[in-house]
């Protein structure tokens, strides 16, 4: 086997502590257990404190629960894990407590009907760009869109076997995120472009959600010859 390509050293992230925006749904949940169970300090958003208190209480491992604002506030670094539909208002609801940070973006803005999923049309081009948009004093930083919720949360799961790709157009940003990604057993995070080039990321997820239904998996990617 050949050794891996490692243009430049990530930063070391092990200290940093992570908000979660909607993290009592299966996707912010599933990452607030894989985060602290790497040692981070994660702290679970909601629209209501009791929700978010509830979903730690749950997960345990002294994970804290607080509405969206103390959990954009607080933390270092905030992950955005809300449905689309919700996504610009709560956005623009928090833009001063957002101010100076990183945010992580892995909402995908995909429709379902009879035929299965698809990707929505966005007027900013991705969810990413809405949040760039929504968010001109935050650094926006995509990644996490194609990691299966079920997965995160199963505790018969260990390692989570996939390449996150990450995407941002500041390079430092871009750099912690792929440092946090490896803080979970088994991922990677991979620099996967600007946001310009977000939207056909997100987009992937339905092509994902299409394997996943014809082979009965939760498919991720690997990236190869990095
Ligand atoms: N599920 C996955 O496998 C997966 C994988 C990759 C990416 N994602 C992305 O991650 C995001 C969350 O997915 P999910 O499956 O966890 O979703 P979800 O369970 O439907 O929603 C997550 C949380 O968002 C809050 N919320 C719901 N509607 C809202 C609104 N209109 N405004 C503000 N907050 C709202 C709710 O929390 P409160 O009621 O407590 O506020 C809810 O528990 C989605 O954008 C999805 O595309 C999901």
């Amino acid at each position: 086997m050949s050794e891996q390509k490692t243009p430049y050293d990530l930063p070391d992230v092990a200290g940093l502590s992570l908000g979660i925006l909607g993290g009592t749904g299966d996707q912010g949940k599933g990452l607030a257990r894989r985060f602290a169970l790497a040692g981070h300090q994660v702290t679970i958003g909601s629209r209501r404190a009791e929700r978010a208190q509830q979903a730690a209480d749950d997960l345990g491992l002294s994970v804290r629960g607080a509405d969206n604002a103390v959990a954009a506030a607080e933390p270092d670094v905030v992950i955005v894990a809300v449905p689309w539909e919700g996504h610009k208002d709560l956005l623009e609801s928090l833009r001063a407590e957002l101010a100076g940070k990183i945010v992580i973006d892995c909402v995908n803005p995909l429709g379902f009907d009879k035929r299965g999923a698809f990707a929505l049309p966005v007027e900013e081009g991705s969810a990413a760009e809405q949040a760039a948009a929504v968010l001109p004093d935050s650094r926006v930083v995509a990644a996490f869109h194609h990691v299966s919720a079920k997965l995160l949360l199963d505790p018969e799961v260990e390692e989570m076997e996939l390449d996150v790709l990450v995407l941002g157009d500041d390079r430092e940003a871009t750099d912690l995120v792929q440092a946090l990604a490896g803080r979970i057993g088994g991922m990677r995070g991979v620099y996967g472009g600007r946001l310009r080039n977000a939207h056909q990321v997100e987009a992937f997820t339905a092509n994902l959600i299409s394997i996943n239904r014809r082979y009965k998996a939760h498919a991720g990617l690997r990236i190869t010859d990095v």
